[in-house]
């Protein structure tokens, strides 16, 4: 039994800024773990979860500059609350492996510092949105702001969502924000070097997380 979240599976979720490479990483550490013979549930916020993508729809929409930051971090939340509620919660009752890219941490760097609202606060709000159920380990992607976004402006045919659009100063924001969350608990936390190259960002992810299992 895991003593994180109190149930038979485990529970790892990956963070980090812009262009940080997360979402390939954790596709390729996906792969490896089902080789490895694990059972393993790989999925993102909103994680096709029907309420939890509609409400993610309102937060990105580019047309809706006038969302009230308050707005934001509880919509953030409430989308959390449902994806584990309806995905994450009876994997992790099935004793599978939940790997999750991005969780309470990104509303805690993006809303809580990055937007100013506080990080006493948007914890406050998404330990309500998901109970007990707090991730046994966290691997940061850290990666400087500039090489991020420089990445994901060389990546051509990518989406550009509402919080791309943020200037510099949001992206060094989140960085500092991220250090400020992995300060309050840093025991769950393992920090990648995600500025190298993609392959040793990837062996560093892969070895922090079997040191790990
Ligand atoms: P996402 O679709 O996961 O994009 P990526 O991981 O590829 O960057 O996230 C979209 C944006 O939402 C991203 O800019 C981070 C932001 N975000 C928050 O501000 N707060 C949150 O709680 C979450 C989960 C994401």
């Amino acid at each position: 039994m895991n003593v994180t979240t109190g149930r038979k599976g485990r529970f790892i979720t990956v963070e980090g800024g812009e262009g940080a490479g997360k979402s390939t990483i954790i596709a390729r550490l996906y792969e490896e773990l089902r080789e490895r013979g694990m059972d393993v549930l790989l999925t993102r916020e909103p994680g096709g979860i029907e309420i939890a993508e509609k409400i993610r729809e309102i937060i990105l929409n580019p047309a809706h500059t006038q969302m009230d930051k308050r707005t934001e971090a509880l919509l953030y939340a409430a989308a959390r609350a449902q994806h584990l509620a309806e995905k994450v919660l009876p994997a992790l009752e099935a004793g599978k492996l939940v790997l999750c890219d991005r969780f309470i941490d990104s509303s805690l760097a993006y809303q809580g510092h990055a937007r100013g609202l506080g990080i006493d606060d948007v914890y406050s709000i998404n330990r309500f949105a998901v109970g007990d159920c707090m991730p046994e380990l966290t691997l940061f992607f850290d990666v400087l702001p500039e090489v991020g976004l420089g990445r994901i402006n060389a990546a051509r045919g990518r989406e550009i969502n509402r919080l791309d659009l943020e200037g510099m100063r949001f992206h060094e924001l989140v960085r500092e924000g991220y250090q400020l969350a992995m300060a309050r608990d840093p025991e769950r936390f393992v920090v990648i070097d995600a500025g190298q190259p993609l392959e040793k960002v990837y062996q560093d992810a892969l070895a922090a997380l079997i040191a790990r299992l």
